[in-house]
């Protein structure tokens, strides 16, 4: 047996950082729910066609960044780098067309072979929000402000700006892609290599390069904004009006365009510059073609995912948790009586751990390192008169109560 640790870019969570990451899970669900959202799971692996062809053939992360490989039938299989595609390809195979529009919420592990670093890895967490089959862009301000009171939630609002842009409509974008062509294709010689391949297959590719020679190239390029429809300029005010209502603080950015192929029209980003290079939060838009690219009727949609790992980091302080009562029956005539008052305490709502082994003075150190606030010791003698002896490890004293009245005493009632 080689090696013990994780694989590059993975990590075992638990303590402090589980406990940050299941309280924003906690949050995301409790918010998502009073805005009509339901749970749905998808699976972690699909067949490959679902996300290369809409996240886009020529996008980073299905050039580079896809766990991709063939299954054991021979089934082209890839482990899911983000959950719109999937949500949207259950939507159509479960006939969810039928009642729109729906509201879908997921959480779990996503999978994108990137170079890991503070805050970016390679088996990460998305929580995720889909609204499927509303074409208004009062829609686009409902979930934007479901982000919104996410992050004031969890009080980290503060710590984040909001990146918002239109990416247009098919029309405005057919427009600016030519545009980019010209303009792209007369700087040809100082783009990057791969730059000048997506010049043939997707030029606004170029926009999100990460390339030094490149990015010099892109400052000057032509913004997508004069390329607009008027129905998308139309669509884009209403966006901006909503937020504005709904007391949303947001900057434009016209630079913002995403790194993946579906959006169209509303494309945001909540940004901090709490995290180094890592800032992206949250981040999504809307996606009017994908459904149908991925050959489902033509129904829109617009959602977001957020970085749990992002927003666990951000967290000012990791949630408190119940700190437990530890049962300490001394002597193997006090356990059964031990096992079912543990069971009430915790019908009652504690949190218990029973604790049977080792002398008492052990017994406390355990108890202590846990973080108990109260031990219940339970001896033969205490068995006996049906009494147990209830210790305070925080002022260090105890006293000797009847056993029916423990749980009113730790729920201070007595
Ligand atoms: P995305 O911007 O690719 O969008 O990812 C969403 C969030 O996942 C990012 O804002 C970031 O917080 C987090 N994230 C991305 N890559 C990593 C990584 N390597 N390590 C840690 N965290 C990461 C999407 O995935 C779209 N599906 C969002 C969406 C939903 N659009 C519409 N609906």
């Amino acid at each position: 047996m080689g090696k013990l640790q994780p694989a590059r870019g993975t990590r075992d969570i638990f303590g402090e950082d589980a406990r940050r990451m299941e309280a924003v899970t906690a949050a995301f669900e409790a918010t998502a729910r009073t805005y009509g959202f339901q749970l749905l799971a998808t699976p972690i692996f699909e067949f490959t066609e679902v996300f290369a062809r809409p996240l886009g053939e020529s996008s980073d992360i299905v050039t580079k960044e896809m766990y991709s490989f063939s299954d054991r039938g021979g089934e082209a299989i890839t482990l899911r780098p983000e959950f719109t595609a999937g949500v949207a390809r259950a939507f159509i195979s479960a006939g969810m067309q039928q009642s729109l529009p729906v509201r879908l919420m997921s959480h779990g592990p996503v999978f994108r072979y990137e170079r890991p670093q503070k805050g970016r890895y390679r088996q990460f967490h998305q929580i995720n929000a889909e609204f499927i089959g509303s074409e208004t862009p009062e829609t686009d301000v409902e979930m934007i402000t479901m982000a919104w009171r996410l992050l004031e939630g969890l009080d980290i609002d503060d710590k984040v700006t909001l990146h918002l842009n239109t990416l247009g409509d098919r029309e405005s974008r057919t427009v600016y892609r030519d545009r980019l062509v010209t303009y792209f294709g007369a700087h040809k010689v100082a783009l990057s290599q791969d730059s000048q391949r997506r010049l043939d297959t997707n030029p606004m590719r170029i926009l999100d390069s990460k390339d030094e020679g490149d990015r010099a190239v892109v400052e000057k390029a032509p913004p997508l904004d004069e390329s607009l429809t008027q129905a998308s300029r139309d669509f884009y005010a209403r966006v901006e009006d909503g937020l504005g209502a709904c007391g949303v603080p947001f900057t434009r950015n016209t630079r913002l365009v995403r790194g993946l192929d579906y959006y169209t029209h509303t494309a945001f980003e909540f940004i901090t510059d709490a995290l180094g290079a890592q800032g992206t939060v949250i981040g999504g838009g809307r996606y009017d073609g994908l459904i149908e690219q991925l050959g489902g009727p033509p129904v829109p949609g617009m959602g977001w995912a957020g970085g749990l790992e992002r927003l666990s980091l951000l967290l000012d302080a990791a949630p408190s948790v119940q700190r437990p009562v530890v049962i300490m029956p001394m002597g193997d005539a006090a356990i059964q009586a031990a096992l079912s008052l543990a069971e009430d305490l915790r019908a009652a709502g504690n949190t218990v751990i029973a604790d049977r082994t080792g002398n008492l003075k052990k017994r406390l150190t355990r108890a202590a390192k846990a973080g108990a606030n109260h031990a219940v010791i339970l001896g033969e003698d205490e068995l006996a008169a049906d009494m147990v002896t209830l210790r305070d490890l925080d002022a260090g004293d105890q006293e000797s109560l009847p056993r029916k009245a423990l749980t009113d005493r730790l729920a201070g009632r007595s």
